[in-house]
């Protein structure tokens, strides 16, 4: 590790009991992805992954596996006994790594698990004027509306300071902190103090390391609070020093699912907003439900109620109607997915026509300028240029020609019971509707299906195959049995009469 650079450790230890779910707290998801994820791509931009520590505890392994792929280090706080007994851990896992010949950051930035919309920006800034300031502690602030549930930090002179109690006269410095205060713990004339402790800080290493073994559990929630280490070193004169954010924002916690959906409809505004900036149409966006890395290119329109989510890639000049949900899926330029549509997995071309009401599943590879209409359900197929099924069909397992005609009803028949077969359609193919093809099977280029057929062998090219019974025309049939009714011999309700037991 680089002596001169700061590690990172992020709290994820805790159960987030407020949330009464069995899901950890940092793997509740706003914007579409996991708190944690947001908070490691974050702390990215202060250090490299292998100085980001993660400290896990609560349903461990899940948090583990949910975000190994960051490449962030680990640490297992087996119990949970609070924010200042995971910096406990940190250190003794720092003692072996020193003990292992690692050499460990000269500072330490503190994030929260739970407080996800922090920017890269914010976090450098706090770094810098950490070290600016030479201060053996920096914590990052804020002024909210309702500081309710938060720790308050009480400046030196500030209100609610011991100063201000006493009637003595604040010293020379009074932007500098005096002590954090916990919600549970404050006095009365420290709860009107607005000032939040965000939980995100800069501490020096060694000095944060001096203090940990000092913190007790005497205050009203049985924890070692890490926050109680800027009232420690403060009384032994150390210097610690507190940053306000530019935005309230982007130091709220999430804490009960009321609040993370606060933060979601927070992210999602900033990320739609993000994408107008770049020439994207969005109608009613708060209606609109649009994940963090999703692209889209200019002039595409985006109607109310869409959801676009994952790692979905718009192009350009296309529309998306309201009450489609795509997810990680590509589409080409100039396309346009009408009303209902539901995708997933999916490539979609320039120039195509999708729904209304299409179900559009994993492993659709859909050509430039083809057509996909209301009521199609396709799967791990491809369609080729300007290929049209318009009405009614199942196509899975296919590879499909370009300017092919799929009739209404047609579908693929594509599992036995036991395996799934492949239907292969050449080019310019002309399958007639309600037509059953039942894989494997090949149908060459430019061959017709009658409609109505159920075909079973390969239809080689140029080929018309009829796979169903001939027609049989009873003349005069129908007329026939009108007279015999009229004639009161056959009942014109036999329903009716066999209730009556007439018949
Ligand atoms: C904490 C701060 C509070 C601040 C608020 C900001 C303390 C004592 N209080 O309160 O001053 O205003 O954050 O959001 O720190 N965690 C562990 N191990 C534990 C306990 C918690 O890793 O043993 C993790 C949690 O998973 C969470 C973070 O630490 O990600 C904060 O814990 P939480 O219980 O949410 O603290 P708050 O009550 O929000
Ligand atoms: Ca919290």
């Amino acid at each position: 590790m680089d002596t001169n650079a700061f590690g990172v450790a992020i709290l994820a230890a805790g159960k987030g009991t407020r949330l009464k779910s069995k899901r950890p707290k940092v793997l509740h998801e706003i914007g579409g992805q996991s708190l944690l994820r947001h908070v490691i791509a974050a702390a990215k931009s202060v250090a490299a992954p292998q100085e980001i520590f993660c400290i896990i505890g609560h349903e461990a392994e899940k948090v583990r596996a949910a975000v190994a792929d960051t490449g962030v280090r680990f640490v297992l706080q087996t119990e949970q006994r609070g924010t200042g007994h995971a910096m406990q851990v940190v250190k003794e896992e720092f003692a072996r790594l020193a003990a292992a010949g690692e050499k460990l950051p000269e500072h330490l930035m503190v994030l929260s698990g739970d407080v996800p919309l922090i920017r890269p920006t914010t976090l450098e800034a706090l770094a810098s004027f950490h070290r600016g300031e030479d201060a053996a502690m920096t914590i990052l602030t804020a002024e909210p509306h309702d500081p309710f549930g938060y720790g308050r930090v009480i400046r030196k002179g500030g209100p609610g300071s011991s100063y201000a109690r006493e009637g003595r006269e604040a010293p020379s410095a009074p932007g500098i902190v005096e002590a954090i205060v916990e919600q549970r713990d404050l006095k009365p004339e420290q709860r009107s103090v607005r000032e939040i402790n965000s939980g995100i800080y800069c501490f020096r290493t060694s000095a944060l390391f001096n203090y940990l073994d000092r913190l007790s559990t005497n205050n009203a929630n049985g924890e070692y609070y890490l926050t109680d280490v800027a009232g420690l070193m403060v009384a032994e004169g150390l210097r610690v020093v507190a940053l306000k954010a530019e935005s309230v924002d982007e130091v709220l916690g999430a804490n009960t699912i009321a609040e993370m959906m606060h933060l979601d409809a927070a992210m999602r505004r900033a990320i739609a907003g993000k994408l107008m900036a770049q020439g994207v149409t969005i109608f009613r966006p708060d209606t609109c439900v649009i994940d963090s890395e999703v692209e889209i290119g200019a002039d595409t329109v985006i109607e109310p109620f869409v959801q676009i989510l994952g790692l979905t890639k718009i192009g350009p000049d296309c529309r998306v109607r309201s009450y489609s949900v795509i997810k990680d899926s590509v589409i080409g330029a100039g396309t346009l997915i009408r009303n209902g549509v539901l995708m997933e997995d999916a490539i979609i071309g320039e120039a195509a026509l999708i729904g209304p009401y299409a179900h559009i599943r994993p492993g659709s590879d859909i050509g430039e300028a083809a057509h996909i209409g209301n009521f199609v359900e396709t799967k791990k197929m491809q369609l080729g240029r300007g290929s049209k099924a318009n009405h009614l069909s199942y196509l899975g397992d296919a590879v499909i020609g370009s300017g092919v005609n799929i009739g209404a009803g047609a579908i693929t028949c594509n599992y036995d019971g036991v395996h799934k077969h492949t239907t292969t359609i050449g080019d310019g193919v002309f399958i007639g509707s309600d037509s059953t093809l039942v894989a494997p099977m090949t149908v060459g280029d430019g061959a017709y299906v009658a409609a109505g057929s159920c075909i079973t062998d390969d239809v080689p090219a140029g080929a018309l195959a009829l796979g169903r019974s001939r027609q049989v025309t009873k003349e005069g049939w129908a007329t026939a049995k009108k007279a015999e009714r009229d004639a009161g011999k056959v009942s014109a309700d036999p329903a009716a009469d066999a209730i009556k037991g007439k018949v």
